[in-house]
């Protein structure tokens, strides 16, 4: 299918919410939506063309069939070892990163469009062969993109397989609710999560799921990002993954099915985005990798720091983890997982605090109500 040259689709809601994707991985160009001002905001960033995206970190991609790290090289199942291409980590921490050298974010997918019963979709889908990147079973696979008429990007995935498996699907999204023209530092984030898996050096899972109680990590109250990336070049933890936050924090959930992990918002522009998941687990990521040469959209330059991803997923390595959510799906099983980024402004009227001395975390500028 690799022959297939790709082609962008626009779907958009009745108001006005509109994105565009790539039949390249999925990759998602444009994710266009209201703002307090009634006009409509970028909330991603993007490279010139979707081309571009696999090296400037797998940017805004469907990644699969694992997303984030298996180390040792591969994994064993039932007994019998797939080896996976080691395409991350140098000669130090070799690891398989987010599906391998050409990873479902390379691969042009089957498009169509249709009108679903929340919104207008595009469903992609693709068979991914058996022994693909090392791993085993035929796998179809389908992701469904629905711009919801409430204004959500919501991502459900579905997979089968014909032989025992593993499979973890995600998106890679650059969400900056700036529209891209300055970093995040003013952006807000708060996560479902008291614990997190902590990694080696490699930023492999050691196994252990360490509370987030007193580390930089602790982000169950909402958390000015600027706050977190003042203390990064001395924190151990922020330190470890480049400079920031990526690291894979345990939701919270008291029960299976869709809940609240996250909740991201910029003051400046006035948007905030909540984030649903049916996943354990999210890799929070503050773009610690991401330099200025990032070939960005016309007319804008990107750097560190200037995006946050919430990748929903199951925790990385869980293949050589049993004592992690399994990740294995095996014939006459599907693989379903479903996200939702839900778009809205926040409250304008009822907060006299101005976040300059308020407990709501916001900072400066903060209009969200929830202050004293
Ligand atoms: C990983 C980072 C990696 C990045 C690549 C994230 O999901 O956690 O470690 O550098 O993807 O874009």
């Amino acid at each position: 299918m690799g022959h297939m040259k790709p082609k962008l689709y626009t779907i958009s809601n009745a108001a006005g919410m509109s994105l565009t994707a790539s039949s390249l991985g999925g990759i998602v160009t444009s994710l266009k939506v209201p703002g307090p001002d009634g006009k409509l905001h970028e909330t991603l960033l993007a490279c010139r063309s979707a081309e571009l995206h696999h090296g400037n970190g797998y940017m805004n991609a469907l990644i699969g069939r694992f997303g984030n790290r298996i180390s040792g090289g591969g994994f064993s199942l039932d007994g019998e070892f797939h080896a996976l291409a080691q395409n991350s980590g140098g000669k130090k921490h070799p690891c398989s990163l987010h599906g391998g050298e050409t990873g479902f974010d390379r691969c042009v997918w089957n498009v169509e469009k249709y009108a679903g019963a929340e919104g207008p979709c595009l469903a992609f889908t693709r068979l991914s062969p058996d022994g693909e990147e090392g791993y085993p079973g035929n796998l179809f696979v389908r992701v469904v993109y629905t711009v919801t008429e409430d204004n959500a990007w919501r991502i459900d995935y579905l997979a089968t397989t014909d032989k025992p498996t593993v499979a973890n699907l995600t998106q890679h999204a650059y969400f900056n609710l700036n529209g891209g023209v300055r970093d995040v530092s003013e952006h807000v984030v708060q996560v479902d999560a008291s614990r997190y898996t902590a990694v080696d050096a490699g930023l492999i899972p050691t196994g252990e799921v360490p509370s987030v109680e007193g580390t930089a990590l602790d982000l169950r109250a909402p958390t000015r990002l600027g706050d977190v990336f003042a203390r990064a070049g001395r924190d151990k933890l922020l330190k470890g993954a480049s400079g920031g936050i990526d690291h894979n924090f345990v939701l919270d959930r008291t029960a299976p099915g869709l809940a609240h992990a996250a909740d991201f918002l910029d003051t400046e522009s006035g948007l905030a985005m909540q984030v649903y998941t049916t996943e354990p687990c999210v890799q929070v990521y503050t773009a610690n990798f991401l330099t200025e040469a990032v070939p960005a959209r016309a007319g804008q330059t990107y750097g560190k720091h200037w995006a946050v991803c919430f990748e929903t997923q199951h925790a990385p390595d869980s293949p050589n983890r049993a004592s992690f959510a399994s990740t294995r799906l095996d014939p006459g099983d599907v693989y379903r997982s479903t996200t939702v980024y839900a778009f809205g402004t926040l409250e304008t009227d009822d907060c006299d605090c101005r976040g300059d001395d308020c407990d709501c975390g916001h900072g400066h500028g903060c209009r969200c109500g929830n202050g004293k």
